[in-house]
């Protein structure tokens, strides 16, 4: 294996709550799977957050194997990046304890996914909910990573991470590395097909494309795709006027590496008839192959375990050096 000594460490992850879309594709794997090279990388199933809403647990045994036969299907090379499963390595769950004693009760309910999750599950608004912000803290603390490339979702918790990074260390020394998020310029925030106004995400099929969809299905959810109310019915990038046009300009722009003044160029005189079929195939053509190759890995069954065994056991190693250290910090009798 490569020498990583000297290398930047990157790290990240995605909940197992369902299957993987076109959101967690183009705002986050597909960037992961080009840093490589360039970075010792960390990722995860963060399967531990996914109970905090109600899961039926043999879907979620599928679904976190099923995400990891993407992440490699995705690139991610297994000999060259550590893949995990979250609730392997328990130092997670025992840093999660000491940093939510350094987290302040008004910081984690300012948590904008905290308020969206309480709201759309009124009749469960767990302790772990709440305190979520503290256990992704430790995910990413624990690796001392440079970056933590996500979403523009996860902005806010990254930002809470720095905080709670900075507070340890002002009454302890330098313990953590003060990670920076890594939010790409193009695809930070993939939106509803259905509702331009909210984020693309699971919980809401009918504007979501997930990873494994048939192209016959990708077709369809694009042609349903809403546009605009406007009148000027042409391709133009106008995020604040027309939402629906720009999210599929972003969708586009991603899959195609073109920028926003050569798609309006190429759909120039031609209504939303041309273009949304058009997305709808530079969706399907870069999924295609995602697809097939998960699909070929889900039913390797005995690699898949050789794979997370393997990644635990790497990652605990680093997990476990940071969690002797902030054990000793913080004043406990070491075994
Ligand atoms: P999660 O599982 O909701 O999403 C995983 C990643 O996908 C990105 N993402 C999107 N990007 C663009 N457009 C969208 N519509 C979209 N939806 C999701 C997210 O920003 C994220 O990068 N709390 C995290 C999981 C987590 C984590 C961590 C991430 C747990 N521990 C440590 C980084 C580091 C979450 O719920 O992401």
């Amino acid at each position: 294996m490569e020498n990583t000594i000297e290398k930047k460490v990157l790290l990240s992850g995605i909940q197992p709550s369902g299957d993987l879309h076109l959101g967690n594709y183009l705002g986050a794997i597909r960037n992961w799977a080009r840093l490589a090279d360039e970075f010792d990388c960390y990722f995860f199933m963060a399967d531990m957050h996914t109970i905090t809403v109600r899961q039926d647990p043999p879907t979620l045994r599928r679904h976190t194997l099923q995400q990891l036969a993407q992440y490699i299907a995705c690139g991610l090379d297994p000999q060259r990046n550590t893949l995990f499963i979250q609730s392997h390595v328990h130092e997670h769950a025992e840093l999660a304890w000491v940093l939510g004693c350094y987290t302040m009760f008004g910081e984690l309910s300012r948590m904008t996914q905290f308020k969206d999750k309480s709201s759309k599950h009124s009749e469960n608004i767990n302790a772990g909910l709440f305190t979520y912000p503290a256990l992704m803290a430790a995910d990413i603390l624990l690796y001392q990573p440079d970056y933590v490339p996500v979403g523009e979702d996860q902005k806010q918790h990254c930002e809470l991470t720095r905080d709670i990074a900075q507070r340890f260390n002002n009454l302890y020394g330098e313990v953590f590395k003060v990670p920076e998020p890594y939010i790409p310029k193009v695809g930070a925030r993939i939106m509803s097909l259905t509702d331009p106004a909210s984020k693309m995400s699971k919980s809401d099929a009918a504007g979501c494309v997930f990873l494994l969809d048939k192209p016959e299905d990708i077709m369809r959810k694009f042609k349903k795709a809403v546009t605009d109310s406007d009148t000027e019915r042409c391709v133009r990038y106008d995020p604040q006027t027309k939402p629906g046009v720009a999210n599929l300009m972003s969708i586009y722009a991603s899959c195609t590496g073109r920028t926003f003044d050569e798609i309006e160029a190429e759909f120039e005189g031609k209504g939303y008839g041309v273009f949304k079929p058009a997305v709808g195939e530079a969706v399907a053509e870069t999924l295609r192959p995602i697809r097939e190759e998960s699909e070929r890995i889900m039913k390797d069954k005995a690699y898949l375990e050789s794979v997370y065994r393997d990644g635990a056991e790497r990652a605990s190693r680093t997990a476990r050096r940071t969690l002797n250290k902030v054990y000793k910090k913080v004043g406990f009798v070491a075994k």
